[in-house]
């Protein structure tokens, strides 16, 4: 855990999420400002996007904090980042090119890789990673895992062997999950849902009140709401979409019910159609609860929307009362 607090220049070893579009940078400066790691969520940005992003959030914070690329979708606003100082890049979903890696190293910039095994935590590694992100089915939002986080991890760290901290992500919101990750080795956490469930977070306030109204069992890894992103399993709230798509048989693009419904309109005018992989964010109008509500199991302990802050700090106290 030392190595990875050192290496992130950061006093808890729990970083939030790339939590995508509803993600803010009054989310990621409160994470960072108490000591933990925020992330900013710049897959989807142009480098123009990002440069505002970035100086707001600048404006915010002096602490470190991340930027997160999935590698799905090409990173246009990576240079830019790099430019505008931010020193640590964290991809998911695939591996970056050499001459990514080595654009990076330029700027001196720290490299966080998602990985899901064996193989791919030796090919992050083999690339030039300094830390490991270790992501379990249990995980919300989209997820790249095929195993869960108890099966992945031992694997991951027994590839990472000593030479770069690892962290767990997929399912954790208490103490209790802290303490369990940390014991099998891992140097740190990550956690999504619990902090899409904060004051600041983007997401719709009807969005944060189903996460608190519903326990694991509630959510389901599917690939049901595809819209925008398509062969890409994504755990979710079993919301009435899902449900409606079940009971027809799960089928598939084009044929789906409701394929063509505009459940609402986003914040600039524009229609969500039912299946779109957009989460709801505040401003949002229309049926939130039938739109894509990421959630990993973590929800089982998700119980109140509170700030970043008091998130952090809860949670920390009570993995040292353990
Ligand atoms: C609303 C939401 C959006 C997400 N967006 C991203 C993203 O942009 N990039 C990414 O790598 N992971 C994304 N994830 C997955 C997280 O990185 C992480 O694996 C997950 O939140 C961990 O599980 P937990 O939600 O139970 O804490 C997202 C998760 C959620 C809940």
């Amino acid at each position: 855990m030392k190595e990875l607090l050192e290496m992130l220049n950061i006093d808890y070893p729990i970083i939030q999420a790339p939590i995508g579009g509803v993600v803010t940078t009054e989310l990621v400066a409160a994470v960072s400002n108490c000591g933990a790691l925020g992330g900013l969520a710049l897959s989807w940005s142009s480098p123009e996007d990002a440069e505002i992003k970035i100086k707001q959030l600048k404006s915010l914070t002096s602490k470190p904090f991340y930027a997160n690329f999935v590698l799905n979708f090409e990173p246009k606003a990576l240079k830019r980042t790099l430019e505008l100082d931010v020193k640590i890049i964290q991809f998911s979903w695939g591996m970056p090119s050499i001459e990514l890696v080595d654009l990076i190293k330029s700027f001196n910039a720290k490299i966080g890789i998602q990985v899901t095994d064996k193989e791919s935590a030796l090919r992050a590694m083999s690339l030039g990673a300094d830390y490991l992100v270790c992501q379990g089915t249990q995980a919300g939002g989209h997820v790249q895992a095929s195993k869960t986080l108890e099966k992945a991890l031992p694997e991951v760290l027994q590839a990472a062997n000593g030479k770069m901290p690892v962290l767990a992500s997929g399912g954790i919101s208490c103490g209790n999950d802290i303490k369990k990750f940390l014991v099998l080795g891992a140097s740190g956490v990550v956690m999504g849902s619990r902090f899409v469930a904060s004051i600041e977070s983007g997401a719709h306030q009807i969005y944060k009140e189903n996460l608190v109204n519903s326990n694991s069992d509630d959510t389901v890894l599917t690939v049901c709401m595809n819209k925008g992103w398509d062969n890409a399993s994504h755990r979710i709230i079993r919301n009435t979409t899902f449900k409606m798509w079940e009971s027809d048989g799960c089928a598939k693009i084009g044929n789906r019910p409701g394929e063509f419904d505009i459940l609402g309109k986003n914040v600039s005018g524009k229609n969500i159609e039912r299946y779109s992989f957009s989460a709801p964010v505040s401003g949002v109008s229309g049926n939130i609860e039938a739109m894509t509500l990421y959630a990993g199991t973590s929800v089982n302990n998700i119980n109140n929307i509170k700030s970043a802050s008091d998130i952090v700090k809860d949670i920390w106290d009570e993995y040292l009362n353990k």
